[in-house]
């Protein structure tokens, strides 16, 4: 059996950079016809300047013959200004900026401390139609990490769709049902991304039996019922609000295995087969292709693609490990057998 769709795009892709970069870029252009580049390198892409110069190196670092579309991304600081969001806007290769809380993830240092600090470049966002990006995670240390995104809805993200209704926003990799709920009842220009990852484990997969590194991610996995299974319900529910968003985040296997190891998940190796098992786990394979292929494109506002890719239903074992960066990364599903494979 095999099943052909349009060309799907990755809206939520970490590609790091220097020997990095050069490692993982041709897994996702195998893959994806665009892709919405994280700007969380060290230090971060701020402006429109250092989004065309990572721009033009992740095209350098591409594989011979492979292509992919980068759509970059700004990272939001305390001070980033309006002057900043306008140049961003107008260059034509920025599409949306990114709001890290400070000390969220993965090279959030310099992230937003209060999210006030921030409001006229949302208001000029808002004006410019550029999107905003939310890693949904409060970090007071007093809030629990299971309950990390409930909060921010509760204490951020409620307020700012409020007073910003016209500046569409993407709440990223979200992973509870409360984060379903929200985005459902809230208007047409809210919408999110869902990772393959905290489609197909629970936090049982990362911490049963062992604790399993390559497996932590954040926003953390979470439990299976109501969370995991709300994520299902909505990638598979045909709500064109849900869209696919790997957040495919590669460490190095040393960087992860480690007494303080870091967070993120590599699933760019074979992302769209591991939303085709998704799907088929809920037998919609119907629906995939209106999350993977449309609704991403139609909420930027961009076409969608027209050239199509075929899936194969054929057993095949993802790899143990990748060369990274003149080390190895241990990849999702490391070893085990998928039954889509991408022709
Ligand atoms: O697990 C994650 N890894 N979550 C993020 O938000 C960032 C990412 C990374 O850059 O490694
Ligand atoms: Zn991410």
């Amino acid at each position: 059996m095999q099943i052909k769709i349009l060309q799907p795009d990755d809206w939520h892709l970490h590609v790091r950079s220097g020997a990095a970069l050069k490692s993982v870029i041709g897994m996702s252009a195998k893959q994806m016809g665009r892709a919405i580049i994280m700007p969380n390198l060290n230090p971060p892409v701020t402006n429109a300047l250092q989004a065309q110069a990572y721009r033009e190196e992740i095209i350098q670092a591409l594989p011979e013959g492979d292509e992919i579309d980068p759509l970059m991304v700004l990272y939001l600081t305390d001070n980033t200004n309006t002057s900043d969001i306008e140049k961003a806007a107008k260059s034509g290769i920025v599409k949306a900026a990114k709001l890290y809380p400070a000390g969220a993830t993965t090279n959030s240092d310099s992230g937003v401390t209060d999210i006030k600090n921030i409001y006229p470049a949302l208001e000029m966002m808002s004006k410019m139609g550029m999107l905003l990006l939310v890693h949904g995670e409060v970090t007071h240390a007093d809030i629990d990490i299971f309950d990390r995104e409930a909060v921010f809805i509760d204490q951020v993200l409620t307020q700012v769709a409020h007073d910003f209704p016209e500046l569409k926003i993407v709440f990223e990799h979200i992973t509870t049902k409360d984060a379903v709920d929200f985005v459902i009842e809230s208007n047409s220009n809210i919408a999110a991304t869902i990772t393959p990852h905290h489609l197909l484990a629970n936090r049982n997969d990362m911490l049963v039996g062992g604790i399993r590194p390559h497996y932590f991610c954040l926003p953390i996995l979470k439990r299976e019922n109501p969370h995991q299974l709300a994520l299902l319900d909505a990638a598979t529910s045909g709500n064109p609000k849900f869209f696919l968003g790997t957040d495919s985040a590669p460490h190095a296997k040393d960087a992860k295995e480690s007494a303080c190891g870091c967070a993120g998940i590599l699933s760019a190796h074979c992302a769209i087969e591991l939303y085709a098992t998704a799907f088929e786990s809920r037998d919609a394979l119907d629906k995939l292709e209106g999350f993977s292929s449309k609704f991403g494109p139609d909420f930027y506002n961009l076409p969608r693609n027209t050239n199509t890719i075929t899936l194969s239903k054929e057993s095949w074992l993802v790899p143990e490990s990748y060369e990274y960066a003149g080390s190895v990364i241990i990849p999702f599903m490391a070893g085990q057998e998928l039954s889509w494979k991408l022709v």
